[in-house]
């Protein structure tokens, strides 16, 4: 596989086109943004880490029979993925409240949701990633009815598998971020990566509300020890053998 010119570089990864046009390059990075790129810094080691944690999940994931992008995982920081036509549509589901639920709807931090909440967001920098209504996405153009379905759908059984592989972690999902892309031939696939920089993630050892922390709420909150978070978090994932 030959690499060709950089198709895209966003805050965490710059994808890169290949001689194969159904193929894309993934280099993770080290840096780290917050709050729409306002705070800007690098997590040690993150580059690999989120590689090979989102690899193994999209691995267990793909075993369970849900389409993703995933290849495979050519060198420690890069993944090999379909190409795919990214929706900007940012779905987030929540087990646990957190983030921008308590701060928008008042909900106390750790509030055990009734059912998960599936949301959309606007995938827009310029825009601030809005929370979308059905209308809007619908006004918008961003997807079809059926593909909103899909995509809840999809987003819950995700939910459901995640939220069980981090249990025998030690590890509460607590929220995640996904993202979405369309093949050539139309079909859904999970794109993206799957890191402690897209999901809330709990140490269940632990109670004190600022120690359980394991992802990018460290560097968001400046809790210190990131790095040490993620390494957690990895080993922990790597740990548990992709189940069929
Ligand atoms: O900030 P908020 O509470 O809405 O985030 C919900 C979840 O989505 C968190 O796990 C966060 O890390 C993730 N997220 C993300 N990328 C964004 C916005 C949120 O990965 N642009």
């Amino acid at each position: 596989m030959t690499v060709r010119q950089k198709l895209y570089e966003g805050k965490a990864k710059i994808i890169y086109v290949t001689d194969d046009p159904n193929i894309l390059l993934t280099h993770f990075k080290d840096d780290a943004t917050a709050f729409n790129a306002q705070k800007r810094g690098s997590i040690v080691g993150k580059g690999e880490m989120n590689c090979a944690i989102s690899s193994h999940l999209f691995q267990q994931l793909e075993a369970r029979g849900i389409r993703t992008h995933w290849i495979d995982r050519p060198s420690p920081n890069e993944m090999r993925v379909k190409a795919v036509k990214i929706l900007p549509i940012e779905v987030v589901v929540r087990n646990i409240a957190a983030g921008s639920l308590c701060q928008q709807t008042g909900i106390p931090l750790g509030t055990v949701l009734q059912q998960p909440l599936v949301e959309f967001y606007y995938k827009n920098d310029d825009l601030g990633d809005p929370l979308l209504t059905l209308d809007r996405l619908l006004l918008l153009e961003l997807a079809t009815p059926e593909q909103v379905d899909q995509l809840r759908a999809t987003a819950l059984q995700i939910n459901q598998l995640l939220s069980e592989f981090f249990q025998n972690c030690d590890i509460t999902l607590v929220d995640f971020k996904l993202e979405f892309g369309l093949d050539a031939t139309g079909d859904l696939l999970l794109a993206d990566e799957i890191s402690p920089d897209t999901c809330r993630l709990w140490n269940q050892a632990v109670t004190d509300p600022t120690q359980r922390v394991m992802d990018k709420d460290r560097f968001r909150h400046d809790l210190g020890n990131v790095e040490d978070a993620y390494r957690q978090v990895l080993d922990r994932v790597l740990a548990q053998p992709i189940q069929p």
